[in-house]
């Protein structure tokens, strides 16, 4: 069965190969500003197992283990798996995490089985991400939250050369990653699509380090940060 779109399935293995270009790292060892704050609302929310989907080279990890006994770190990538592992070696962290090969679209996780998601910088790669969103709402348990981004229109990549339109709002870049960038109305449509309501929709901007190899210098995101409460 085609669980995703023909872009979104090459885009695994596309993914899988920037990792083994990345060597060491990828994007970089610092997390984005937002994971500690997930983490410490998925602490107060009492959540035992918490997922960052996905959880690329595992930049975001140690910050989300902080606010749960078990983290999974789950990505279609085994390439950034294994860098994950290493992130998780150094920070000591081996006993309370599971990295898992797994597809948004398709998590094979019982319903309800999660307490908190983390999903930073997936959604807006996807074709369709509110099919993605309804499998991460499903897997959540009630009273559980989903942490997640989607990009505006003045995140740093819309300006970037190596950047090529395809149609209004949506991009491919110079890995052939699609990359679609988003108005606050169209956050709502997302939402709507999803079936999911959002307890706040807040713009966020943060600086990332150079990632050597995919963007070489050091540049501005801008993301709306959903936080979702399942009910
Ligand atoms: C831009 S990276 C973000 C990684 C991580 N969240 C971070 O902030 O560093 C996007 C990640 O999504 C993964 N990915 C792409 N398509 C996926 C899918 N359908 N399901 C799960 N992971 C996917 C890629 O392998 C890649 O690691």
């Amino acid at each position: 069965m085609n669980l995703t779109s023909q872009r979104d399935q090459d885009a695994i293995a596309l993914w899988n190969h920037a990792y083994v270009n990345g060597a060491d790292n990828l994007w970089g060892d610092p997390p984005v500003p937002y994971a500690s704050k997930a983490s410490r609302l998925f602490a107060d929310s009492g959540a035992f197992i918490v997922m960052d989907m996905p959880c690329g080279d595992g930049r975001n990890l140690p910050v989300l283990a902080a606010g749960a006994p078990i983290i999974i770190g789950a990505d279609t990538s085994e390439n950034a798996l294994s860098l994950s592992q290493r992130i998780l070696e150094r920070a000591g962290l081996l006993r309370a995490a599971t990295l898992l090969s797994m597809n948004a679209y398709a998590t094979n996780i019982p319903d309800a089985g999660i307490d908190g998601i983390f999903c930073w910088d997936l959604l807006g790669h996807l074709v369709e991400p509110e099919r993605a969103m309804r499998e991460l709402c499903r897997i959540l348990r009630p009273g559980g939250h989903i942490v997640a981004n989607m990009w505006t229109m003045g995140d740093c990549q819309v300006a970037d050369p190596n950047m090529r339109e395809i149609s209004p709002k949506t991009y491919l870049d110079h890995f052939d990653f699609y990359c679609r960038f988003y108005e606050r109305e169209d956050i709502d449509e997302f939402l709507r699509a999803s079936g999911c309501e959002a307890l706040s929709v807040d713009l966020a901007r943060w600086t990332e380090p150079p990632h050597p190899g995919y963007r070489n210098y050091e540049h501005d995101h801008e993301s709306w940060v959903m936080t979702i409460k399942k009910h």
